[in-house]
């Protein structure tokens, strides 16, 4: 197995992107198709999920088609055929479930279910060739904010997740009270560079009982107050100033979390993952705060941090090695825990 190259096949469909990716040995990415439907929801200010599984339907073949003229391969190449089962929209994701199924039964070639999340995590391998578990990997997307300490390939222990919304989430809700639409996190990004980010203090959340875990649904809220106390004060409200301290507001809670855990843990690899994961006011002030722990910081591409199938290949590879293949029965399931399987 050492020497033979193992050809994934990977799907991914949890949400509002139909996605294929061909991958090699885990690490090279030999195509990575993504078919956003981001235009289409943001008429209605976020994802509808009928029509996100509508879509997926309408395009999941041809994404896996291109995926293949891309890498040069035909379906008879791959030595498995992977597949995103949960956590996400039920609908969506059985969607991409379905297709890989039939793919691996007609094909005769292994099924492999991987979480959404452990595809977020393993995005971090493909551009990072030295990067190997154990390390803390701190997820940040518009679902889930997981501060996770990844033990080995496929063992996981949550430290820290959040009680309420999602930093994305958080991102998006906030985006759609000051006016900036869907999708929320690019949006606040872009807007905060004009901002001052200690132009407005908003406290940081805190959890009373939990070290590592998250709350940002106070946040959002304190957003909402200050943006309703001016007006009723009738004051200009000034976008830009708002959007940098929210998101700074954010990323000290991150940051904090993070350092917190690097040094309880005494890790000297430290990455993040998702969507949020693409901010790059984030991402330089994890760098910082690393950089002053002698801690490596990982991160992968933009485009390996918001959804795609290339993470979903990787994470498959290192079920493939461990010898997990899935059943006929396989199916979606969208509340579905990290290291459950
Ligand atoms: O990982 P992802 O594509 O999908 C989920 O698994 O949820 O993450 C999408 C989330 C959205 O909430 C979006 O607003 C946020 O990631 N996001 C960002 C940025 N780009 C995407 N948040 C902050 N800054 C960004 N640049
Ligand atoms: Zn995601």
């Amino acid at each position: 197995m050492d020497t033979k190259e193992v050809k994934i096949l990977a799907i991914e469909s949890s949400c509002d992107e139909t996605a294929a990716a061909v991958v090699v040995n885990g690490r090279e990415v030999k195509s990575n198709v993504i078919s956003t439907q981001i235009p289409l929801h943001t008429l209605y200010g976020g994802v509808v999920p009928e029509i996100a599984s509508r879509k997926h339907i309408e395009r999941i073949n041809q994404v896996i088609e291109q995926a293949l003229d891309e890498a040069d391969m035909g379906l008879e190449d791959m030595d498995a055929i992977a597949v995103t089962y949960g956590p996400g929209l039920v609908g969506a994701l059985l969607v991409g479930v379905a297709e890989a199924k039939a793919i691996a039964f007609a094909q005769n070639k292994p099924l492999i279910g991987v979480h959404h999340i452990e595809g977020h995590i393993s995005a971090n391998y493909i551009e990072n060739k030295d990067l190997k578990p154990p390390f803390l990997c701190l997820v940040v997307s518009g679902g889930h904010t997981h501060l996770v300490r990844v033990a080995d390939y496929g063992k996981y222990e949550i430290l820290g997740r959040t009680r309420d919304d999602a930093a994305g989430e958080a991102f998006d809700k906030v985006a759609r009270a000051i006016g900036l639409g869907y999708p929320g996190g690019p949006k606040i990004e872009k807007a905060a560079h004009d901002g001052n980010p200690s132009a407005i203090e908003f406290t940081r959340p805190k959890v009373s009982d939990g070290l590592y875990d998250f709350s940002f649904s106070g946040l959002k809220s304190q957003v909402l107050n200050y943006i309703n106390g001016a007006q009723m004060k009738g004051q200009v409200i000034n976008e830009a100033d708002i959007a940098a301290s929210f998101q700074q507001t954010v990323i000290d809670t991150l940051c904090s979390h993070a350092a917190l855990a690097i040094d309880e843990f005494g890790m000297d690899k430290f990455a993040i993952a998702g969507g949020v994961a693409s901010n790059q006011t984030l991402r330089a002030a994890m760098e910082k705060m690393c950089k002053e722990k002698g801690v490596k910081f990982y991160h992968p591409s933009p485009i390996l941090c918001t959804d795609n199938a290339a993470m979903i290949g990787a994470a498959a590879y290192y079920e493939y090695l461990a010898g997990r293949r899935d059943g006929w029965d396989l199916n979606a399931i969208p509340n579905l825990k990290l290291g459950e399987k």
